[in-house]
């Protein structure tokens, strides 16, 4: 079992690049099956997921060639609806390929997502929303098998902007007849970015990025080539990492915009930021603020994949923090980690206070999700002594080489 052994005390200083966005290039690889044509998807970040998802391609039979200049899918030869059960469970983001395959073939088959390390993640708005549709879904055995002789436009109100479901609604209308209306949409960047690839690709598809998107059925795809956003949430890791060591740290290729909500809680915390154009400088100060209420929300509030790594720096804070985590249940477990290094966190339901302590000790502690995982390793950073963190397999699924780069910006951090 592969762990990260951190040495703490170190302040980074130096330059990070942003890589491509994980939550913008799963969408978009599962958007090129509709095509039946070649894609060319650049700025792929080396992650786990991605390579789930082109796992996933490649069992439909896909063509799939991930080179320098990015991932080209051929999906004109693929041959099969049904999605490889191991894969799902293994990411259970690919029901966003279920839109997709409707699009394409009318059908798909897939084992339920189960739910997973934050919590039972249900997907009752997509398959309510893809019903609207005119899809007919058996649900039996945990599978569900996905067919509509005619995908129709539709009138839809989500009841919750769910960031999945918008993708999976956008994927299945992009082809269907007629129009279809997202009401209550998700907001997020991603969800804009795969605005902009159907779009390439020769979709009619407007206002992504506002609560009402509206999807004019095309007839078909076409060849395209699209370059993915950067990644708001490891830009937002690294703004952290900078923050909890006192470092000094700036950030290259990113969307300051996309950003917003982060800044603005960092600064409550004291920490010095300025921008310029695409760039990011932090600097983190000795005497950290704590903060009256950090609530998670649907973009642009503040998002739950910062959640870990903000409680991190809170528990080293001056005064006490309350966080309010409301878009997923049990996404806590990250504190109980924290608390092994000397973190004074409690948590009620979807609340969680956390008195700040003056300084967090190294010890052995493990990851149980993608982003609590990071904020151990940031906790680690700044924590007196030694810190193992384990089960990092949830970290490489979201960061693309995450110790080299932070041992390049000054860590004391191994992979053994
Ligand atoms: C996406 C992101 C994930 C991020 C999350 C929220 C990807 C691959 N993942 O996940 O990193 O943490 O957005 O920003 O982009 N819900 C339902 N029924 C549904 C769908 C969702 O009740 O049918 C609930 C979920 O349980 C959760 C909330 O809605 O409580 C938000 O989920 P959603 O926005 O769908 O997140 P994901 O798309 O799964």
């Amino acid at each position: 079992m592969k762990k990260y052994i951190i040495k703490g005390g170190n302040r980074l200083s130096g330059e990070v690049s942003i890589s491509g966005a994980k939550n913008a290039v799963l969408p978009i690889l599962a958007a090129t099956v509709i095509s039946g044509k070649s894609s060319l998807i650049s700025n792929i970040p080396r992650l786990k997921d991605v390579e789930v998802m082109v796992a996933i391609l490649k069992s439909l039979g896909a063509e799939v060639d991930w080179g320098i200049d990015g991932i080209l899918v051929n999906s004109s030869t693929i041959n099969s609806v049904s999605l490889p059960e191991e894969l799902v469970r293994e990411m259970r983001s690919s029901i966003i390929l279920m839109g997709a395959l409707l699009a394409r073939f009318g059908e798909a088959k897939l084992s339920y997502p189960g739910g997973c390390e934050i919590g039972p993640r249900p997907i009752d708005l997509h398959l309510k929303s893809l019903r609207q549709m005119g899809v007919v879904i058996e649900e039996a055995h945990g599978y569900l098998h996905c067919k509509a002789a005619e995908l129709n436009g539709a009138d839809i109100q989500l009841d919750y902007p769910s960031v999945g479901a918008t993708e999976n609604i956008m994927l299945a209308a992009a082809t269907a007849k007629g129009t279809t209306v997202i009401r209550n949409a998700a907001r997020e960047p991603e969800i804009i970015d795969l605005q902009d690839y159907l779009n390439k690709a020769g979709g009619k598809i407007k206002g992504a990025g506002t609560s009402i998107i509206t999807i004019e059925g095309v007839k078909t795809l076409y060849e395209c080539s699209h370059n993915i956003i950067p990644d708001r949430i490891v830009a937002g890791t690294f703004m952290v990492a900078a923050a909890i060591t006192q470092g000094e740290v700036v950030l290259k290729n990113l969307v300051v915009e996309h950003l917003q909500s982060i800044i603005a809680k960092l600064r409550e915390t004291g920490t010095y930021i300025e921008s310029d154009g695409n760039l990011i400088r932090v600097v983190g100060v000795q005497n950290i603020s704590s903060i009256e209420m950090l609530q998670t929300l649907p973009y642009p509030g503040f998002p739950t994949d910062m959640q870990a790594q903000f409680m991190a720096l809170l528990s080293i804070a001056k005064g006490t923090s309350i966080i309010n985590e409301t878009v997923f249940e049990n996404r806590f477990k990250h504190g109980e980690e924290l608390a092994r290094m000397g973190a004074h966190i409690k948590t009620f339901g979807k609340v969680a206070v956390i008195k700040g302590v003056n300084e967090l000790t190294g010890a052995k502690v493990y990851a149980r999700d993608l982003r609590g995982g990071a904020a151990l390793v940031l906790a680690g950073l700044a924590a007196k002594g030694s810190t193992e963190v384990g089960n990092i397999h949830h970290i490489e699924r979201g960061y693309d080489g995450f110790h080299t780069t932070l041992h390049r910006l000054g860590a004391d951090i191994q992979l053994v």
